[in-house]
């Protein structure tokens, strides 16, 4: 009897229920403070409060996430800071990162005000981001003991 290898279900929504944020949450600790060692009080920040979250799920359970912050600055222009984005290690290396990514933008397209992605990339994952057609800027430094360099995007909103 030939068996019938079913292919996993991924799905990316917007952690909107309590419930949804804390399966967030907890993918972010499993990563950052278990994997990481980034301290707990750094991990989870006042940003948190009010960003979107997304979820990326297989077969149901939850995978990986990652957030988006709108910042206003002195002259009232608006950006995005994408952040928090990780996986859990079992689930690497299958585009779920770059679909929490995609998921990220298309949340930021709908609001007309944002002009730019920005985030903070560790320097191990800045082949993720480049790929998605994000650009450094600055210099090399150091973030929870981690380098990162910073990367943007503009945000086009007519696609
Ligand atoms: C970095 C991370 C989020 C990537 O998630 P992922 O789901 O494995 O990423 P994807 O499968 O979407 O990768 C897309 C592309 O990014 C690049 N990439 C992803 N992880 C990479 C790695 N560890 N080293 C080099 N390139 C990598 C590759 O080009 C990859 O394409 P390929 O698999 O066809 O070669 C994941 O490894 C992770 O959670 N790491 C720990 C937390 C972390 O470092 N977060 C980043 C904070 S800035």
């Amino acid at each position: 009897m030939t068996e019938t290898i079913q292919p996993s279900l991924i799905e990316y929504k917007i952690a909107s229920t309590n419930h949804e944020r804390q399966q967030a949450f907890a993918v972010r600790h499993t990563v950052f403070v278990e994997e990481q060692n980034v301290p707990i009080d750094i991990e989870r920040d006042e940003f948190d409060e009010a960003a979107i979250h997304i979820i990326a799920t297989k077969n149901g359970i939850p995978v990986g996430t990652g957030r988006l912050v709108i910042e206003t600055d002195e002259a009232g222009r608006k950006r995005g800071r994408i952040g928090r984005v990780c996986i859990l290690k079992a689930n690497r290396r299958q585009g779920i990162a770059t679909g929490i990514m995609k998921e990220i933008l298309k949340q930021a397209q709908q609001l007309p005000d944002l002009k730019e992605l920005y985030l903070h990339a560790q320097l191990s994952a800045k082949e993720l981001y480049a790929g998605l057609g994000y650009v450094e800027r600055g210099e090399v430094f150091a973030e929870a003991g981690i380098d990162h360099i910073e990367m943007f995007k503009s945000i086009n909103h007519t696609s």
